[in-house]
């Protein structure tokens, strides 16, 4: 009989216990016992090294800079930091059906050459389902080898013997190491399994692309920790009936954290988007009341958007406000301050905001256009179609400055526009940058003023 090598850890105060406890005997919280290979049976070292690493003096350090591997989707690898490095793990998570398995196949479609395979296991999916999807995207004919398994010893015996130039696990959720009691997707198992790939994959100087899901909260689900212990964390977000998505990093070791992706759901995958103003633009109706066009930064790139936004007469109970695409807390505080700064009578209203395309817009950068959009709305009167409105409100009512202007106002040149709304602070009265009339405005009375005034 073999002797049990798990124990259970409270996250919280490292006691240890033999079996599952749903509350730690010694400090007391609960849900915090998670299983573990006992220390003495895993024999693990921190990051898979051996005693043979030595103390080097910083300048000594070579930088034989070790080759990429490149995935040939140009989205894919400046997100990377300009490709895979070896013996690196990347974690992309996503809600599901947002298109991970997608993206990855394509990936190990551009890597996989005849001299050296991609090796491509799912937990998730029958190896027919993904030739289905291979025969969608049209890549049937590459070097992809597939394996349908969720235990890990044997994913990483496969890849041992058939020593491919990239691993992807598909997903992370779904493997498991026997040792351990704990059913795939515990927070034990995920941080387990991913230990051990990590341990394999660096001497192997191996790049390794593993698939973890979202939970309803927006986290990987299974431990905090699994993004501590990976080089690379990429999220892939998106509406899902929305065609666009962001491929955007929050973690790289081996590159910036600015860097988004913008990718279009095809008929056959994902497909680049290279010109992405242009693209969330397309489809906008011009001298339409309740749009705006606003510049976010998203990454390193300038990115035009509109912000569309609907008032209409609460008919029944508590006025509505509703966001998609950015805060709905933002919002209320648009709408506050328009009824406090500007004696807008918004309370009577249902205010729905939007920003076109499926990007989701965190900077306070678009503030100005939203609150624009919603009194041109709520006025019936369309803002000017070739100006766009740069600025973050304050509580007075106050447009406060934006980071990048000039960068900013250069990419709404480049699309046409001729007029730009922008915060006083740090602009330059009158001037005209980049072929565009810079109106500078201190506070959200005088952007209305001049964006609704007519002549
Ligand atoms: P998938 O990659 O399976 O998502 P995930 O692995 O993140 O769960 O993508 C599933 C969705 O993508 C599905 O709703 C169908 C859509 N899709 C396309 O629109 N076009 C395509 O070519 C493919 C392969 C998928
Ligand atoms: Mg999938």
């Amino acid at each position: 009989m073999s002797k049990k090598t798990t124990v259970y850890v409270c996250q919280q105060c490292g006691a240890t216990s033999p079996g599952y406890l749903g509350k730690c005997p010694a400090c007391s919280s609960w849900q915090s016992m998670v299983e573990t290979i006992e220390p003495r049976a895993a024999k693990t070292v921190p990051g898979g090294f051996r005693s043979t690493a030595q103390p080097v003096r910083l300048n000594d350090v070579s930088l034989a800079k070790s080759e990429r591997l490149l995935t040939r989707i140009g989205e894919f690898d400046r997100v990377l930091g300009g490709g895979l490095v070896p013996g690196s793990l990347a974690l992309i998570g996503g809600d599901p059906g947002i298109g991970k398995s997608t993206i990855v196949l394509q990936a190990a479609a551009e890597v996989a050459t005849e001299a050296s395979p991609v090796l491509y296991t799912t937990g998730e999916e029958s190896i027919q389902q993904i030739r289905l999807r291979a025969d969608r995207l049209g890549l049937a004919s590459k070097n992809i080898v597939l394996l349908a398994e969720s235990d890990l010893g044997s994913v990483l015996e496969a890849a041992e013997r058939l020593e491919p130039s990239l691993l992807i696990v598909d997903s992370i959720q779904t493997a498991v190491a026997p040792e351990l009691e704990s059913t795939a997707g515990s927070v034990g198992q995920v941080r387990e399994c991913a230990a051990r790939i990590i341990q394999w994959a660096k001497p192997r100087q191996l790049p390794v692309i593993i698939v973890g899901h979202v939970t309803k909260e927006g986290a990987i689900a299974g431990p905090r920790v699994l993004e501590h212990m990976v080089d690379t964390v990429l999220y892939l977000e998106g509406e899902r009936f929305q065609q666009f998505r962001i491929l955007r990093a929050v973690k790289n070791r081996f590159g910036s954290t600015d860097e988004v992706g913008v990718f279009e759901m095809t008929g056959a995958g994902l497909s680049e988007v290279e010109n992405p103003s242009q693209t969330f633009l397309q489809q906008r109706v011009l001298n339409a009341p309740g749009s705006v066009v606003t510049v976010t930064i998203e990454g390193s790139r300038p990115i035009l958007v509109e912000m569309q936004a609907l008032t209409s007469p609460t008919v029944y109970g508590l006025p509505k406000r509703s966001a998609n695409g950015l805060d709905t807390g933002r919002l209320q505080l648009l709408v506050a301050v328009l009824q406090k700064r500007l004696g807008v009578t918004l309370g009577t209203q249902d205010i729905f905001a939007n920003v076109v395309g499926g990007l989701r817009i965190n900077e306070p950068g678009s503030d100005l256009a939203a609150a624009l959009a919603i009194v041109s709305s709520f006025r019936d009167t369309n803002f000017d179609p070739a100006t766009v409105a740069l600025g973050e409100i304050g509580l007075s009512g106050e447009i406060r400055s934006v980071g990048q202007l000039d960068r900013r106002l250069a990419e709404a040149s480049r699309l046409g526009f001729s007029r730009a709304l922008v915060p006083k602070h740090g602009a330059i009265a009158g001037q005209s940058t980049n072929g565009m009339k810079v109106v500078p405005v201190s506070t959200l009375a005088e952007a209305v003023r001049a964006a609704f005034s007519k002549g």
